[in-house]
């Protein structure tokens, strides 16, 4: 079994440029995953300049590790949303992810795209025999009020293959992400404008509106953020932790497997519980190959990850018991307390997109499309909904006791708990641990060469102790969720400086 996602696999992209000398551009995005490449994409479509830089590789960490449902069916459920923010924010919401399906298709369409773009219905349905009257009851408003909203959706009584009562949803959408990302990144280089691999943001100067990426600088006139989680960037450190504090981050696992043709129809499909598994189903020629996902913890919060893959795998095997395993990976999501994520201005010429939960394909594109407007001074029907500074839109308030129970409690623990060995001796090859005494503890990993990496633990954005994922051979923090290599440089924010070697 492969443990990288399918779509890294099956759709390589050719190298971009390492940032060597000072550019000047009308904006910086940073960051290519599904925001950046799309906003640095229709940022070029209205004439303006750009720089797309990337500290790792273009769609390689959350969008090359999604699943790709193309969805406006949210993760929060459409009454949640319509008793926090109210039925005409509600519909805001769901019209934002149709609104980017139907700009996905029409990229792919303008530009030619080949990515399995497929208009496919999408199923919730409860989980197992033993449901509820109250669970019925629940999906039949949920059905009854997206009608309302404008949305096609029925009750079944019978989900296709599951047979189980759930609600239809026709009209949405599946891609091969990977191969409609490079298309867009593609295009985006020419003209004044550029893409750069191995190129992180380092350092913003606000006076003179500038970003260090290497040992170069850019200048620009406007900077959008598009790293999933925002870096501080033009805004002030204050600010900016606060809003981390409101992000919680999940680690998500998937298996991609092959069965025979037809077993399941081609569809979305995702249960009712919490946290729930999803289910893709693709056409292949002489095969239909599936993507099932769940098991979503808070990142850093489960020391045995290994498990989740393995609760995980044998739930497909019970569901669909003809399916071949051939790949598993995990990725993370960012959740905001209310349910919607926060797109929108942040400080005076920063644009940050970020918390799109489990929609983050079609989140990311609606920001691109807001961060277009907002580049190009234009209105744009979303700005209230997702604004960044929300504390209220109707009956909402942000409870930051509950949100950030988990950063005071490991912060304690994590200090007094006991290392996980005395030395490095009792390291095997592939592995981390923490070692050491209880007042000096070092994050050790040593490499399949036996080389060893000794580092600080503590978690360079809040002072957290990091812990091993064995699964991925990751650091994780159980705080906000940071993750960092094996070897100690940042995979995923909030941080934004490595763990620093010992
Ligand atoms: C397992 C899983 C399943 C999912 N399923 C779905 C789904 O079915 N449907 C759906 O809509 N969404 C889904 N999501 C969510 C969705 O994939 C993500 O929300 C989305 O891909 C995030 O895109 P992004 O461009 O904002 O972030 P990313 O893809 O993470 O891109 C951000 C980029 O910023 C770069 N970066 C960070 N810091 C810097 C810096 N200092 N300088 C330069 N670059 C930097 C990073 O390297 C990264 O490449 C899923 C996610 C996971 C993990
Ligand atoms: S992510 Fe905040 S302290 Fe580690």
């Amino acid at each position: 079994m492969r443990s990288v996602p399918f779509w890294i696999d099956s759709a390589p992209i050719k190298r971009f440029p390492y940032l060597e000398r000072n550019v000047k551009v009308d904006i910086v995005v940073v960051g290519a995953g599904i925001t950046g490449i799309t906003t640095a994409h229709l940022l070029k479509e209205t004439g303006l300049t750009v720089a797309l830089i990337e500290r790792e590789r273009v769609a390689s960490i959350d969008t090359g590790h999604t699943t790709a449902h193309l969805t406006c069916i949210t993760d929060v459920e459409l009454q949640e949303l319509a008793r926090t923010f109210g039925d005409d924010h509600a519909q805001a919401a769901w019209d934002a992810g149709a609104a980017a399906i139907d700009e996905i298709q029409r990229l792919v369409q303008k530009e030619q795209i080949e990515c399995e773009f497929t208009r496919v219905p999408a199923y919730v349905h409860v989980y197992g025999h033993s449901f509820s009257q109250k669970e019925i009851s629940r999906l039949k408003k949920e059905a009854s009020l997206a009608a309302k909203l404008g949305f096609d959706a029925t009750y079944l009584e019978s989900v296709p293959y599951f047979n189980l009562p759930g609600v239809r949803y026709p009209n949405q959408a599946k891609f091969h992400p990977r191969k409609y990302l490079r298309a867009l990144a593609g295009k985006v280089p020419g003209n004044g404008s550029h893409v750069f691999e191995k190129s992180a943001a380092s350092e913003f100067d606000a006076k003179k509106l500038r970003v260090k990426v290497n040992r170069s600088w850019i200048n620009f006139d406007r900077v959008i953020m598009a790293t999933n989680n925002p870096l501080v960037g033009l805004t002030h450190v204050t600010a900016a932790t606060l809003l981390q504090t409101k992000l919680s981050l999940y680690t998500s696992y998937v298996f991609g497997a092959r069965v025979p043709s037809g077993t399941v129809p081609e569809a979305l499909f995702w249960d009712t519980r919490d946290p729930y598994d999803y289910l893709r189903v693709d056409r292949r020629r002489g095969f239909d190959y599936l993507i099932y996902g769940g098991e979503d913890h808070k990142t850093g919060q489960k020391n045995q990850t290994e498990k989740a893959y393995a609760r995980l795998r044998a739930r497909l095997k019970k569901i669909i018991p003809k399916a071949r395993v051939d790949y598993r990976w995990s990725g993370q999501v960012i959740c905001t307390p209310d349910g919607l994520p926060y797109i929108g201005e942040n400080a005076e010429r920063q644009f940050i997109a970020t918390g799109y939960c489990g929609n983050g394909i079609t989140f990311g594109t609606i920001a691109a499309i807001m961060a277009r407007d907002w580049a190009t001074e234009r209105t744009n029907p979303w700005t209230d909904v997702f604004a960044v500074d929300r504390k209220k839109i109707k009956g909402a308030t942000w409870n930051y006791l509950r949100e950030n129970k988990d950063y005071p409690y490991y912060m304690v623990k994590d200090r007094v708990t006991r290392p996980e060995a005395d030395s490095v001796r009792e390291l095997k090859r592939g592995e981390g641990m923490l070692i050491g005494s209880r007042g000096k503890k070092c994050a050790a990993f040593r490499d399949r060469n036996g080389k060893i990496y000794k580092l600080s633990p503590v978690c360079t954005h809040l002072g957290c102790l990091v812990r091993w994922n064995s699964a991925e051979s990751t650091w994780d923090c159980p705080c906000h969720g940071s993750r960092f290599k094996a070897t100690g440089e940042v995979m995923a924010g909030p941080a934004e400086e490595r763990l620093s070697p010992v």
